[in-house]
Formats: structure tokens, C-alpha cells, sequence
């Protein structure tokens, strides 16, 4: 379907696009099987994977990353047997680094972030990250009153009277303690409790369990807390939640204040001072991950100072003062059975190896992306040699199958001493398997150099691309049609009946009114019925008026991701106002181009590939009649209470003294506004320090408010 797996600094933006929409839909997957049943089909180090590319991508392309990006969201909604509770604070997520590079530059980013010299010494906690269940547990008046499982980082679970069988867990708290107390901390079940239980299980003849993981999940989710107590359940404490008073200054003396409050804390937790004392902890760590009897992934740096914790704030999902460094994954050796190639939704033919299945680390493997035809010749994205050239991946090889870093699973090299000698190299397709159409490299006009990967031309005649591009269509974030999957989009493109026919959208919306009583009614078809069928009309209808991102994202603009789409509706205000001015754009110069331009987090690619998209009459022609049958509404603006910079666009220039510019520019966006990078008509303030020039005069001769670092920060309340 896409360009799986290749590297993320060589991914077309349109790749990335695509790419992050599969990583939405595979990791919200294996969260739901994670999170829900406690039944994951790939292991930590695969899902982890998943989510660090998905990451990389994110950090490349920040103008894709989607509304249900996985990085947005943390952990699974809420299952319905325990009552829901609202976390008094959210419980936050980590970021993952996997090399010593990352950690260098997650510690670099914080003093960045800071404006810090790194002689202004920053001192970092580092811990094993405990492979367990977070957990939230109130004390009010030091008496435990609720324990709620983290669920979507919003609302989790309450597991109060399951949490109170853990013997670890204080249910009172020593005198003089704030009268509210959230600690929060990993539940786990020890290695040696897990291996003992599983020995009782075999020998009652009942089914094992897969890990300690899966097993305390599972143990904390009975509505019997008999069974819980029975299950020997452990705790440390790491975090907290909301806090009456702070009984320390540093996250070190907090988690001792927790132990002094009898908690159990983990005894590898130190404080280190710079890169290389975290690193030399790390591997310490990783050397007695063997002899711990509880299951850790990896190690977790935090910012010592809750000062600067503060200052440092979040993302969207994750503390930027805190990061986890995972272990490495395994490796294995496998045969590729079969090559095969997939057409996405841009044509790409992404080639895919299906392998003989193999255990790696506890999972089995069965397929590997091949990523593009010089990658199976064993050639990388810049035409650099990855491996030797008689090391080309052929059918019947046998292959070693590495499953970190990337997305995975990836082969890594072949195994020459078993290469068959019938073994033939693979020929890529000059044509798409699908349509037949020539499927080509296009030369980048930028670069000069040919692309890696090779695309079907067929474009609208593709089966493929069309039916890709219909999915992309009615799928969740677009137009989100109920009864309206993958399948039958398939049976109403292939099927020859008009009434029944479904080749572009707008067709979708004349299905109904296409029936005619001479002709087979869909209503008779197999595996329709009319409840289903009524149910599919009534799902149509309800999206005739849809949100207007949802609108411009659902066209499949190349380039254009849901952000993109949503920060295009929001400048736009209507689909009207939208359409014209890309019409208007179409030299690439002039007022609409420049304010398409002007739109932060909208780069030159997406913008010409709105134009070039605007320019194509087909494009034109089916939005026409798309329109006859569904209205876009109006962008909502955004809220304006509260803040008085809610919604103003803001740009910085020139030297600021008290924060740096990131800090400067995340602390507006917390407020509601919207940082921008040039300066133009839509501009509403100029922050301009020492040194301000060429923004600065724009913004005078545009009329714009400006002001300096000090008005800025008594505007916004310090
Ligand atoms: S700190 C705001 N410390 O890892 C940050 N988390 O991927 C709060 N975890 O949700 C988390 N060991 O379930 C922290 N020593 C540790 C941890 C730890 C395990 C888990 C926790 C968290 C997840 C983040």
C-alpha cells in the first residue's frame, strides 16, 4: 500500500503522508489489542518500532502529523467494565531514543530549549523504565481513595478496589503528608511470580500466559479483587499527579519523599550530570536487566529540577524534560518465499518480501518490506552501497530479519552460503502489476536525481490507485462513512451495474437515488440486506454536511495531510474562499500565492501541489459534483477566552533575552496563538527584540502591531 519502511529521510512528502496514515491505522491496532484484550500480536520491540518511525516521520514532515497521529494519543480508550475517571492531570507518555546520538540530542534539545551553556550544568535523573501498567493512586487526607489505570491519558479506569489488594501499595500515608496526594508508578508482576503462576496454570491444564505484562493487566482488570490479591502484584512509584503542596524540588527528592511515604522506588535511580554519566548508567543498567526479576525496556532520563520541568513543559503527548532509551531488538534468519508489489494510493509499487515464518523475540514474522527496487539490489536512497552488490535479495534466499530502528520488520543482508544456484535476481516491474500502465522513476526537479521509487502512471485508470484513493476517501478522518470499508469500496468499483457503480466520490452520494426498481437492488445483493443497506444510506447522508478539513483532507491532495488540511481550513474559512484563492495561486506569484505561503507549517512543496492540484480540470470536474451533493460547513474559529492572544498570529524576530525562542514560541501556542514565521497582512503581532530588521520594517509598513519582549510579557500575564 505504501512505502513502508523506507528511510524516513528519503520519504517523498506524499510517502510520508501515506505512510503515517498506515502507522495511525496499525498502531491504534495493536494499541486497542494491547490496552483492551491484553492479546498483542507483536511484541514491544515491533510496537515500539512502529511508533518511533512513525516519530521520525512526525519530525520531518511536522505539517502531516494527523489528528489520530499515535504520537497525540497515549495508550487505549477506557474498556467498559470499571467506571471512568477523569485524571485530575493527564498521565503523559515518553518520548523513545534508541541510540547514543538521540540522548545527546535529547539533552542538547533541553539545553536549547533553555538557552542553557553547557558549562550551566543541568542534572538529569536516569531509572529503568519498568515494562508494567501506569497507574494513578489519590490519597486524600493521606487516606487512598481512587487508583485509576492511565487508559487514553484522559480518562482511565478505576481499579481502586484492585489496587487496594497490592500489599506494596500504602493504603494510608504517615502524618503531615499534602492533603492530596496523586503518586503515580508502574504495576508489575515479578519475573519469578509470573513463572510460578504459569507453572500452576500448565498444570491445572489451563492456557499460559504470554508475559508479566500482559498477566498484570490482565490480573488488575477482574471485577473480582479476590483474583487480584491472588495474583502477587508489585509497584514503584516514579511520578505523581496532582499535588497540593510539593514536598520537594527535584524529581530525585520527590521519588525518596515517596519512599519515605512507603512506596517502593526503583534503587537504580540516579542522578547524573552530564551525557556521558547517563550513558555509562544506561549500560550498567542493561547489563543486570538479566538478573532483575521484573521486565524493564529500557531507561528513563528526566530533568532533575522541577523549576526547570516546568519551564520545559510538553508537547502534545510527551514532557520535553523526559525521555526513554530503550534497549535494542533482536535479529533472526529467515527464507523469502515470494517478492510481491503493492500499489498505493500515489502509484508507488513498494515491493514486499513474504517470508518463511520465523520467532524474533517472542513474535512471528511472516513479511518485510523491501522498501523500493534499489533497496532490494542493496543500494540506499542516496545511491550509497548498503550492502555488497552480489548481496542483492533474490526469492528462496535466505535473509537475516532485524527488527529495531525501522520499521520492522527489515532485512538486513543475505546469507550467501545458502544462496540457491537456480536463485535468479529479482526483476522489478517496468510496468504496474495492477493496471499495466508504465510505472516510472520521476527525476526530482530539485535534486536532479532519479527517485527511489517507482510509481504507475495510470493515475485515475489505475484499479489500485483509485480504489486507494476512494478508501482514503471515506476513511476516518476524511468523510468517515460507516458500512463504507475497504471491501466495498472493491464491489462497487469492480461492479458493472451503473445503478451499483462507485468509481469516484461523488457517486457515493447518488447510490441511493440510482436505484431503480427494474434493476437489482443492492438491498438484494448478498452480504447487504436491507437493515445494512438502509444503515449505509443513512451513513452517507449524515456526512452530506461535513467539517470543512475533514472536506479538504478527503480530496487526497498529494502532500496534504490532515494538519495541513486543517490549518488550510482554518486560514480559509470556507471552502469557497479555499478553492478560489489556489486558483488564483496558479503562477506561483501574487497575494494568494505569497498568503498560501505565509501559512506557517504550509512549506513550498504542499503549496504547489495544491496549485498543480487546482489545475487539473478532473480535479476540478469531480469537486464540482461532489459539491451538488455535499456541503462543506464553515471552519469553526478558534476559542478566543480566556487568553488575549488566543487565535492572533504572532511572530518573533530579532534576539529575546528572557527566553529562547522556542520557549517564546510554545509558551504562545499554549496560549491560543499561532506562531508564524514571516510576516504578512494576516499577521496581528511583531515581537521584535535587538536586532529585529527586514520583519520588523514589514510589519511597519504593513501596519501591524509590534512590540517588545517586555510588552509581550506583560500582555500575556508574565
Ligand atoms: S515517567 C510524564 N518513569 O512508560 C512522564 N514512566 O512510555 C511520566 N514507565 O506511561 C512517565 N517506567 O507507564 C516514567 N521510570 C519510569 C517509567 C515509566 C515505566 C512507563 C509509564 C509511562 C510510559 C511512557
Amino acid at each position: 500500500m505504501s512505502t513502508e519502511g523506507s528511510a524516513v529521510d528519503t520519504l517523498t512528502i506524499e510517502e510520508a503522508a501515506a505512510e503515517l496514515e498506515r502507522l495511525a491505522k496499525e498502531i491504534a491496532h495493536h494499541d486497542a489489542l494491547y490496552h483492551g484484550k491484553d492479546q498483542p500480536e507483536i511484541s514491544d520491540a515491533d510496537y515500539d518500532a512502529l511508533k518511533r518511525r512513525n516519530d521520525a516521520i512526525e519530525a520531518r514532515f511536522p505539517e502531516l502529523i494527523r489528528e489520530d497521529s499515535p504520537s497525540r494519543r497515549v495508550g487505549a480508550a477506557p474498556s467498559v467494565t470499571f467506571s471512568p475517571v477523569v485524571h485530575a492531570r493527564p498521565m503523559l507518555s515518553l518520548d523513545n531514543t534508541f541510540s547514543q546520538e538521540d540522548v545527546q540530542d535529547f539533552v542538547a534539545g533541553v539545553y536549547r530549549f533553555l538557552g542553557r551553556l553547557p558549562d550551566q550544568s543541568i542534572a538529569f535523573t536516569a531509572e529503568p523504565k519498568i515494562d508494567g501498567l501506569s497507574m494513578s493512586i489519590r490519597y486524600e487526607n493521606g487516606r487512598l481513595t481512587t487508583a485509576a489505570t492511565r487508559g487514553d491519558g484522559t480518562t482511565g479506569e478505576n481499579v481502586t478496589a484492585n489496587i487496594r489488594t497490592i500489599a506494596e501499595i500504602p493504603g494510608q500515608l504517615p502524618k503531615g503528608v499534602p492533603a492530596v496526594v496523586e503518586i503515580r508508578g508502574e504495576v508489575y508482576m515479578a519475573k519469578s511470580d509470573f513463572l510460578a503462576l504459569n507453572r500452576q496454570m500448565e498444570a491445572e491444564g489451563k492456557q499460559t500466559y504470554v508475559n508479566p505484562r500482559n498477566t498484570a493487566a490482565g490480573s488488575l482488570r477482574q471485577l473480582d479483587a479476590k483474583v487480584t490479591a491472588s495474583r502477587k502484584l508489585k509497584f514503584f512509584a516514579y511520578a505523581w499527579g496532582e499535588m497540593s503542596e510539593m514536598p520537594a524540588d527535584t524529581q530525585f527528592a520527590m521519588v525518596q519523599t515517596f519512599k519515605d511515604w512507603g512506596f517502593p522506588v526503583n534503587p537504580l535511580m540516579k542522578r547524573l550530570n552530564s551525557v556521558a554519566d547517563i550513558l555509562a548508567h544506561y549500560d550498567e543498567i542493561g547489563l543486570k536487566r538479566p538478573d532483575l526479576d521484573y521486565d524493564i525496556d529500557g531507561v528513563v532520563y528526566k530533568v532533575d529540577s522541577l523549576e526547570l520541568q516546568q519551564r520545559l513543559g510538553f508537547r502534545s503527548r510527551s514532557p520535553r524534560w523526559a525521555t526513554a532509551h530503550k534497549f535494542p531488538a533482536e535479529q533472526a534468519f529467515t527464507e523469502v518465499e515470494k517478492i510481491e508489489i503493492q500499489v498505493g494510493r500515489t502509484g508507488a509499487l513498494t515491493p514486499v518480501a513474504r517470508l518463511k515464518p520465523i520467532t524474533v523475540g517472542g513474535v512471528v514474522v511472516t513479511n518485510a518490506t523491501l522498501h523500493n527496487e534499489d533497496y532490494i539490489k542493496g543500494i540506499g536512497n542516496s545511491g550509497e552501497r548498503i550492502r555488497p552488490e552480489e548481496h542483492d535479495i533474490r526469492e528462496g534466499d535466505t535473509v537475516i530479519v532485524q527488527r529495531a530502528g525501522d520499521v520492522i520488520p527489515q532485512i538486513l543482508d543475505v546469507v550467501m552460503e545458502k544462496r540457491l544456484a537456480e536463485a535468479k535476481p529479482y526483476e522489478f516491474p517496468k510496468t504496474c502489476p495492477v493496471c499495466g500502465s508504465h510505472a516510472v522513476r520521476e527525476v526530482n526537479e530539485k535534486t536532479g536525481k532519479m527517485d527511489s521509487v517507482r510509481r504507475c502512471t495510470g493515475g485515475f485508470i489505475c484499479r489500485a490507485q483509485a480504489t486507494e484513493h476512494l478508501k482514503h476517501f471515506v476513511s476516518r478522518n476524511a468523510f468517515d462513512i460507516e458500512g463504507l470499508g475497504s471491501k466495498q469500496i472493491d464491489f462497487f468499483f469492480e461492479n458493472e451495474d451503473p445503478s451499483l457503480q462507485i468509481r469516484t466520490a461523488p457517486e457515493i452520494f447518488t447510490l441511493e437515488k440510482r436505484q431503480q426498481p427494474s434493476l437489482t437492488k443492492l438491498e438484494n445483493i448478498d452480504g447487504f440486506g436491507k437493515v445494512s443497506v438502509g444503515k449505509l444510506y443513512a451513513a452517507i447522508n449524515e456526512r452530506r454536511s461535513i467539517a470543512l478539513h475533514r472536506f479538504i483532507y478527503a480530496l487526497g491532495i498529494r502532500h496534504v495531510g490532515e494538519t495541513t488540511a486543517k490549518l488550510l481550513a482554518r486560514s480559509y474559512g470556507t471552502y469557497g474562499a479555499f478553492a478560489a484563492a489556489m486558483e488564483e495561486a496558479a503562477p506561483l506569484s501574487g497575494d494568494a500565492w505569497n498568503d498560501l505561503n505565509a501559512i506557517e507549517g504550509i512549506g513550498e512543496v504542499v503549496a504547489r501541489a495544491m496549485v498543480e492540484f487546482y489545475k487539473e480540470p478532473r480535479n476540478i470536474e469531480v469537486i464540482g459534483r461532489l459539491l451538488d451533493e455535499v456541503t462543506p460547513a464553515e471552519a469553526e474559529q478558534p476559542v478566543t477566552s480566556g487568553s488575549p492572544v488566543a487565535g492572533k498570529t504572532v511572530v518573533f524576530t530579532g534576539s529575546l533575552e528572557k527566553f529562547t525562542r522556542d520557549e517564546a514560541k510554545a509558551r504562545a501556542e499554549s496560549l491560543g496563538a499561532k506562531v508564524a514565521g514571516s510576516v504578512s497582512k494576516k499577521t496581528d503581532i511583531v515581537v521584535a527584540g535587538p536586532g529585529a530588521g527586514s520583519k520588523l520594517d514589514k510589519a511597519r509598513e504593513l501596519g501591524v502591531q509590534t512590540m517588545d519582549e517586555d510588552e509581550w510579557l506583560a500582555l500575556i500575564g508574565g
